[in-house]
């Protein structure tokens, strides 16, 4: 179990209402730690603070869209009162898939908004209050969508490379402050969000991962940054970065077809 006085009192899970973000905050709670939960959909969000609140913690939500120009504002109003030693940013699934040249640079903009400007945000707040304090941590989603370019979300993929990059980097800056950062790599996971993409899990051989089974690996591993590839993926990871490019990424497309093709 994570550890309270390290990594608490209160955790932020920004994505925290379905899927993996509710896992982790199922999980959080079990330990002891208070929440703040962020989303949009005001019905998955309080369904999730109510049934973690059964585990005896306090349990604060706010809906909200994270690409609000005010976003971080809001949440600093309901978490400046209270010490967050552990800040995880789960939202972040492909909200714009399209081919770029033929796609909307508004859509386009979103996906960055999210995965790069937001998460820088909240990782430069919570994490400056965290080295202050000598502790604390920080989970930020990664994708194996990051090690590679992709047809129609050649965004989606960039900002996870970034977000990766980016990572390892905090990682390197807050370790010695007694902070620690990882970015959590997931694969393929079956997320609310992704049975409403509708995603092919069916594939003969692919490994699918339970959101529930991520989360809990992400937490135990919090100090096995910089990066942490869940749910059996490191060999498909570290192929993803072999050379020559031109084989790799074609091949992998084709994987990424046969995803999108239910
Ligand atoms: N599922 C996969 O197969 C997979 C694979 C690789 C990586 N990942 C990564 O895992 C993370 C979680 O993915 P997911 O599949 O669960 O989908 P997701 O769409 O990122 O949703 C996760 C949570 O974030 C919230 N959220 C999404 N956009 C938001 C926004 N603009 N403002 C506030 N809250 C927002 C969602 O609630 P609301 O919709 O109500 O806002 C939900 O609680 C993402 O970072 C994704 O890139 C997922």
């Amino acid at each position: 179990m994570l550890d309270l006085d390290k990594y608490g009192p209160w955790a932020v899970v920004a994505g925290g209402s379905e899927g993996v973000g509710a896992c982790f905050a199922d999980e959080l709670a079990r330990a002891g730690f208070n929440l703040v939960l962020i989303a949009r959909k005001p019905g998955p969000l309080e369904d999730t603070a109510e049934s973690v609140r059964a585990h005896g913690v306090e349990v604060r939500t706010l809906s909200l869209d994270l690409l609000d120009a005010d976003a971080l504002d809001r949440i600093r109003a309901v978490t400046d009162d209270v010490e967050v030693g552990l800040l995880i940013f789960n939202a972040g699934a492909n909200s714009y898939g399209h081919e770029f040249v033929t796609g909307d640079m508004e859509g386009f903009r979103g996906v960055l908004e999210l995965n790069v400007v937001k998460q820088l945000e909240l990782s430069h707040h919570y994490g400056a209050l965290m080295r202050e304090r000598g502790r604390g941590g920080i989970i930020l989603l990664g994708s194996m969508s990051g090690f590679m370019g992709a047809e129609q979300q050649s965004l989606y993929s960039a900002s996870k490379a970034f977000s990766r990059i980016f990572a390892e980097s905090l990682w390197l800056e807050l370790e010695p402050h007694g902070v620690d950062v990882v970015e959590l790599v997931l694969g393929v996971t079956r997320t609310p969000a992704m049975e409403r993409a509708g995603l092919n899990f069916d594939i003969p051989g692919m490994l699918v991962a339970e959101p529930a089974d991520v989360a809990r690996e992400g937490l135990e591993h919090i100090t096995d940054g910089p990066l942490w590839v869940a749910g059996g993926n490191y060999d498909a990871v570290r192929k993803r970065n072999d050379f020559p490019r031109a084989e790799k990424v074609r091949a992998a497309a084709a994987g990424m077809r046969a995803l999108m093709s239910r």
